[in-house]
């Protein structure tokens, strides 16, 4: 049985997945890092490849752009294939002075403009927190491999153009270090399905300075992401 928006085969994902915005990053991530990767699913190209990291089965599928789109991928993989833990790997635009381009934030907890948690929870605020688990080994990871990570809130928008510019300056002074547009809705639908999420991002964009990644170091920064969130996958 396959669902509305994935036309792969019972079984056919990992325990473990990593899930990039873009379906081709997910085939780029595949062909680069997994060995025997095969393509399982590609409903409106939003591509999911299985194959091994170090001997460990390991999946990674696209999940598209924002909370809608992140959701519905997420609580199919959860609910009808059996995907315990995801682990977002994306971009996210920072606000603060001591977040800089490169940077590589994990999101402990992720604040967010969207309603989608106050709906799964009768109205109320609901704490959007990574997985303990996930998070402390990403963490350790990092370490082990000299990839400085920044541990934190993020923000999760609805709106990537923005009309009201002085939120920027509210989240820099709450401690946000990244603006992203998934995270919030992830640990939202893991915790209502009883998987385990993370998300680890990469800074490409530096709202309030203007600045922006070029395609170099876009690709240099993808890769230090790339060794945690692989590392996290297997232990
Ligand atoms: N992802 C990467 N940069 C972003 C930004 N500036 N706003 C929201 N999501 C982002």
């Amino acid at each position: 049985m396959t669902t509305p928006h994935i036309n792969a085969q019972p079984g056919a994902f990992a325990e473990t997945i990593l899930m990039p915005g873009d379906p081709l990053r997910a085939k780029l991530i595949a062909d680069t890092y997994l060995e025997d990767a095969e393509q399982v699913c590609d409903v409106r190209n939003m591509f999911g490849y299985t194959g091994t990291y170090k001997g460990q089965r390991l999946s990674v599928m696209g999940h598209g752009m924002g909370i809608p789109s992140c959701s519905i991928y997420v609580h199919e993989l959860i609910k009808e294939y059996g995907v315990k833990n995801v682990i977002r790997i994306g971009s996210c635009g920072a606000v603060n002075e001591n977040v800089n381009l490169m940077d590589v934030v994990v999101a402990m907890g992720a604040c967010t403009d969207s309603k989608v948690n106050r709906l799964r929870i009768k109205g109320h605020d609901f704490a959007a927190i990574a997985d303990f688990h996930l998070l402390e080994t990403a963490v350790n990871q990092a370490r082990a491999q000299n990839v400085p990570v920044k541990v934190g809130n993020v923000f999760t928008t609805d709106l990537f153009y923005t009309p009201e510019a002085d939120i920027f300056s509210v989240m820099d002074k709450m401690g946000i270090l990244g603006v992203d547009m998934e995270v919030a809705g992830l640990y939202g639908v893991a915790s209502e399905l009883g998987a385990n999420a993370l998300g680890i991002l990469t800074v490409s964009d530096h709202i309030t300075r203007g600045e922006a990644l070029s395609a170099e170091d876009r690709q240099t920064s993808f890769h230090g992401m790339m060794k945690v969130a692989l590392e996290t996958a297997i232990n």
